[in-house]
């Protein structure tokens, strides 16, 4: 049975004092209820129509879609239009048709705003509007925090000018390939890629951008309409259950719609509990009725199959047919909803078109298109903006063991010597909020850790690591180091009164340090060096939680929107990058604490875009429900397509206490995610691997041994992702773009483009319906049998496995003894298994380095290719400096043995196998059913840093 969390002994007493009773009360309910049943409160957070700023433009759309001639009433000023260095430039001019005044709210309109279109170096497109003359500057800082560097111009187009249409036409593009075509009036951009509409910007003319205003200029006496009054609600001040939100700058917000042509499928805008292809919120048969919403919030037990905002936004979407793909980057940190819709096509095409509709409350409309060709294109261009993942720590992709809270000291010696016993291996273990003195971050509970240092080097010595909680809440307490400090040098984030706000957090009073303010930064860094940490070493790391922020007693349980930050900026222009500006600072602690820069490890729960270069996120709180299980994987996929690929989901389910069948079954699917991490309530069972006897303890050990001996595999994608910015775990389509049966495929995935994973996530399911995709053989990766796509085919999962397939042409690194960490595993030989396709070739690479420095960055690496071609496996370096051997890893590492080399796939029996010149004896067979041989060679003594050869005859 589930178990409910018991919020009482986790949350801390409410503060008693009168004056704040009337606020707190609505958080003593909710509290209550949550006690009472256990799933998320949906009233503790805004729906679209609690929203001014949604529904306004919401209201907006609907009056468009019931104008039978709705126009735009924007239109660009022909005269105003310049382009230079890449940059155009215009005038946008507001000029309300008679259909769409009405919508538009009393005083907010504003008649002139500008227009600029930069065309990138990296063939990306930007497209800004902002006011011309605005009584009130909006904030527009976002791209110091979000962009990895300064933006490069094209030097690559041709200006065409107006055609004979009236259209002013841009082709840009190393060949000229994309264009990008102007309409005046109604204003329109539509983009094009060799000649193919891919992406339209306000043709549903919803584009709509409430000038910034001063109340004195509307607080009028002029009459108004009752639809004028009713979308002026929440204009000037707004309240939600007990707080107001004061609104000093009045209205801001603005929206546009974002059209796909023909493309039915669109992907991204995480973080939602929803599938993986996102669902209309509009339109006749809406699947929600409310739009997606990106607003960073501590969602409890939240709920599945819903467009609520969750702990981090990334606002990324991409859009992905048969013939055409294309991406955009709203790039706005400010609450935004999205509205789907699915409408005809207007070309022709049996395909519909997605129309979605973006509008944000504050901040300047800055966005990024994104034309491919192909998606992998697109994920390059995205990435080349906001950064790819960081590589991190080798140890970091291992195995977690986390709970709230491993009590004592004694409680962690006790679970790590439960690993050693059981002979499971793992690489990190947690300590949660419970080991701080009193919940004061970069302290420790001295009675029940009274020996930090040798507690970490008790695991160190195995090669084992440990994280602790660092929150961004800093108790309100001036004999606190930190509290002190950050208040002395006004480091926190400041009320309405612009007075240090107050609120509620686990350690009662607490404060939020502002990462807006530029010295914020380095101070919270230097937190983490080993003098100011007492207690911590270079095999500790840090998890940042409750960065949304969250804060039990404000609005949506976080930061007010009027709370202010450093400048006067307001945290409703910022509230979803805080998360992140935090893991950054993060970050950058870990990075510098030691002489030589190492490679932070920080996990954060909120995310916005860009997170990806300070670590890894997992998606909160979850429950030990089959549900959750399920909808992990949809979500992980979205977090990655997003650009975020290491992710993770909380093995086992947060709240309540799972089964031991759907235990196991996660830790076998969650050894295929790329953050692998069991975590739990504090009011749960414990559930340490080992806890629920045979055959669980057998088929966990089996699960994270899996994990283990795929590490060079998973660090080789990291590698590559930290190139190209691509998914590690990715969506079937996005390895079969052109297989339309795979664009809404959710409950399997590819790690890499090598292992097919299909997590079983029904009770008591011994066989699994597995679509196997391409015209290939796959095969499993345990036995190796083989199996011919395309299609489904019903395979067994039987308790101690889940369906994994290795896909034909591949070959995957492995490591095949178990040790107890990764780090035991550094010096161990590699199996390479080869899956041949059809014409007896495969490919594959494998990455190696420190794990830990950034030595890599200057050329200490390596970097092979395996390829077999007619008949022949060949290893050849990739790596992109000549003079190898002046590196120590490379030194140290080059004469690492690839020991057992497995073909799979030969259609031939194979009587002879040379290494190198000197014949070798091998197992051989042919399977059962007659469908392939397999030679495997077990003493193949090749070193990895050479290039060889093995060749079948
Ligand atoms: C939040 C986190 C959870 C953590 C708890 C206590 O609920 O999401 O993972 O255990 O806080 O720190």
């Amino acid at each position: 049975m589930f178990n409910r969390p018991r919020m009482h002994r986790s949350r801390p007493p409410l503060p008693g004092s009168a004056s704040r009773r009337t606020v707190l009360w609505p958080f003593v309910i909710s509290l209550t209820v949550v006690l009472m049943v256990s799933a998320v409160k949906q009233e503790d957070f805004k729906t679209c129509a609690q929203s001014g700023f949604c529904t306004r433009n919401r209201a907006y759309a609907e009056l468009a879609s019931g104008t039978p001639d709705w126009e735009s009433p924007f239109r660009l000023d022909p005269t105003s239009l310049q382009l230079e260095d890449g940059v155009l430039t215009g005038d946008l001019i507001h000029a309300p048709t008679s259909s769409s005044s009405s919508a538009e709210s009393g005083g907010a309109l504003n008649a002139g705003y500008t227009i600029e279109v930069h065309l990138l170096d990296s063939d990306a497109v930007r497209v800004r509007m902002n006011e011309r003359d605005p009584k009130r500057r909006r904030y527009d800082g976002l791209q110091k925090s979000v962009l990895v560097k300064p933006l490069v111009s094209s030097t690559q187009y041709d200006q065409l000018g107006r055609d004979e249409d009236g259209l002013f036409t841009i082709n840009y593009g190393s060949r000229r390939q994309n264009s990008a075509r102007i309409r005046f009036a109604p204003f329109q951009i539509e983009f094009l890629a060799d000649g193919v509409s891919t992406l339209v910007l306000n043709e549903g003319g919803l584009l709509k951008i409430e000038a910034a205003q001063v109340w004195s200029d509307v607080a009028d006496t002029r009459t108004r309409t009752p639809m004028e009054r009713r979308l002026e609600q929440g204009m000037w001040s707004e309240r939600f259950k007990d707080i107001i939100d004061t609104k000093p700058r009045g209205p801001e917000s603005f929206g546009l719609d974002i059209t796909f042509p023909d493309i039915e499928d669109v992907y991204g805008i995480p973080e939602h509990a929803s599938s993986l292809s996102l669902k209309t919120t509009r339109g006749p048969g809406a699947q929600y009725n409310e739009p997606y919403r990106l607003y960073n919030l501590d969602v409890f037990e939240y709920e599945i199959d819903s467009p609520m905002a969750l702990y981090g936004s990334i606002p990324f979407m991409l859009g992905h047919s048969k013939d055409k793909t294309a991406g955009v980057f709203w790039m706005n940190a400010a609450e935004t909803w999205i509205d789907i819709e699915k409408i005809e096509s207007t070309s022709g095409s049996s395909r519909r078109t997605t129309r979605t509709h973006w509008y944000s409350e504050a901040g300047v409309l800055d966005l990024f298109v994104f034309l491919g060709p192909t998606h992998r294109d697109i994920f390059k261009q995205y990435s080349s903006l906001v950064g790819t993942t960081a590589l991190p720590q080798s140890f970091s992709i291992g195995y977690h063991q986390c709970r709230w809270n491993y009590i004592s000291q004694k409680d962690v010696i006790e679970v790590d010597a439960g690993f050693e016993t059981h002979e499971i291996p793992y690489d990190v273990l947690w300590l949660d909020i419970e080991h701080t003195n009193g919940k004061r971050y970069f302290t420790w509970d001295p009675k029940q850790f009274p020996d930090p240092f040798d507690m970490q080097l008790h695991l160190a010595n195995k090669g084992r690591k440990m994280v602790t909680i660092i929150d961004p809440h800093i108790k309100m307490d001036r004999g606190y180091h930190i509290s002190k400090e950050a208040t002395d040098k006004s480091l926190f984030v400041m009320n309405n009164h612009l007075k240090p706000f107050d609120g509620w957090c686990w350690p009662g009073s607490s404060q939020w340090i502002d990462f807006e303010n530029p010295r914020a930064k380095d101070w919270w860094a230097s937190q983490f060096s080993y003098d100011r940490y007492k207690g911590s070493t270079n095999t500790l790391f840090t998890w940042n939680d409750m960065n949304e922020p969250s804060v039990f007693t404000g609005p949506e349980i976080t930061l007010p929107k009027d709370a202010m930050h450093y400048n006067r900026v307001e945290h409703r222009s910022i509230h979803n990058i805080y998360g992140a500006m935090f893991h950054a600072a993060t970050a950058q602690g870990l990075s510098t604490r030691n002489e030589t820069l190492q490679r932070p490890f920080v996990l954060s729960r909120a995310f916005f875009a860009g997170s990806q270069r300070y670590g890894s996120v997992w998606t909160g709180d979850n429950k030990a429900s089959w549900e959750h299980f399920e909808v992990a994987a949809p979500m992980l996929l979205t977090i990655g397509l997003a650009g975020l690929p290491f992710s993770g989901a909380d093995v086992g389910g947060f709240f309540g206490d799972p089964e031991p069948e759907l235990l196991t079954r996660w830790y076998q699917a969650g050894a295929f995610y790329p953050f692998f991490r069991a975590h739990a309530h504090l009011d749960s069972k414990r559930r340490e691997p080992w806890l629920f006897g045979e055959p669980y303890t057998s088929q966990i050990r089996a699960a994270i041994r899996t994990r283990y001996s795929l590490l060079p595999f998973w660090y080789t994608l990291f590698q590559e992702a930290s190139m190209d910015g691509v998914p590690i775990i990715r969506p079937m389509f996005f390895e079969f773009p052109s297989d339309e049966a795979t664009y809404r495929m959710e409950d399997q995935f590819m790690v890499g483009e090598a292992l097919l994973v299909k997590p079983v996530t029904t009770a008591g399911a011994t066989q699994s319906e597995v679509y196997f995709a391409g015209n290939e053989k796959w095969f499993e990766f345990y036995d190796g049998q083989v199996k011919q796509g395309p299609g489904v085919q019903s395979v067994s999962s039987p308790a101690y496995k889940i369906p994994v397939y290795q896909r034909a042409g591949t070959i995957v690194p492995k490591r095949e003894t178990p040790r107890r960490s990764s780090k035991e595993m550094e010096n161990d030989p590699f199996t390479l298994v080869v899956a041949l396709d059809s014409k007896g070739e495969a490919y594959g690479r494998l990455y190696l380095d420190d794990g830990e420095s950034y030595e890599y960055s200057r050329g200490d690496y390596i970097l092979r290719e395996f390829k077999v071609q007619g008949s022949v496996l060949t290893s050849r370096s990739l790596n992109r400096q000549e003079s190898e051997t002046e590196w120590s890893f490379i030194r140290r590492y080059s004469s690492l043995k690839v020991e057992r080399i497995v073909f799979q796939g030969l259609s031939e029996p194979v009587s002879r196998v040379v290494i190198d010149g000197r014949p070798t004896v091998v197992e051989s067979w042919h399977d059962v059913a007659g469908k392939q041989h397999v030679v495997i060679v077990s003493r193949a003594n090749l070193s990895i840093g050479q290039d060889w050869s093995v060749s079948l005859s």
